[in-house]
């Protein structure tokens, strides 16, 4: 088995089933990123790996040192299973690099990471933040996330991808308006 498919089966594992919302963000990182390789493909996959392993985060999305330990703390649990497969040292940095700022961005290919991130999410999770999270987290708190995770997407380019997805799930989360 390759190295991706090692990583796919290993998310999905820590996942207890397979998430749409990492495949579209393989797809978009391969989109926005021109120069894609093995390792983009790798850490698109893998970027939420913590959360897999350590269990969600409930109603602290924004927090920045939970930001920070679910970016960091994800880049190092993959840093591991990689080296345990015998990734090569570059593959490995370059996973771990991207990772790391997945949710805050930083150069060019963070950037691209961060917004596949973003386009996958309107994608695949933003209904279940409407449907699950909105009736016991409450609009503002949901809101705030949808606002956060559209806003933060690096160019108007990649915006064009979320924005009807950003816009319809904003519509439905207003049923939760007090
Ligand atoms: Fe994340
Ligand atoms: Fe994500």
């Amino acid at each position: 088995m390759d190295l991706f498919n090692k990583v796919v089966e290993y998310v999905d594992a820590s996942f207890k089933g397979k998430k749409p919302h990492f495949e579209r963000a393989v797809f978009w990182m391969e989109k926005f990123y021109p120069n894609f390789t093995e390792a983009d493909k790798i850490a698109a996959y893998a970027h939420d790996i913590e959360r897999g392993i350590r269990g969600e985060n409930e109603g602290d999305y924004l927090n920045p040192d939970i930001l920070k330990r679910h970016s960091e703390g994800g880049a190092k649990i993959i840093g591991e299973f990689l080296e345990k497969n015998g990734a090569d040292t570059e593959t490995i940095n370059k996973v771990k690099h991207l990772i790391n700022k997945h949710e805050i961005g930083g150069d060019t290919e963070q950037n691209a990471l961060m917004d596949a991130d973003s386009v996958s999410y309107f994608e695949t999770n933003a209904e279940m933040f409407v449907n699950e999270k909105a009736p016991k987290e409450g609009y503002e708190k949901i809101k705030e996330k949808f606002d956060w995770m559209f806003n933060r997407i690096s160019s108007e380019e990649h915006k064009v991808f979320a924005r009807e997805n950003y816009e319809k799930w904003s519509k439905a989360l207003e049923a939760y308006k007090k």
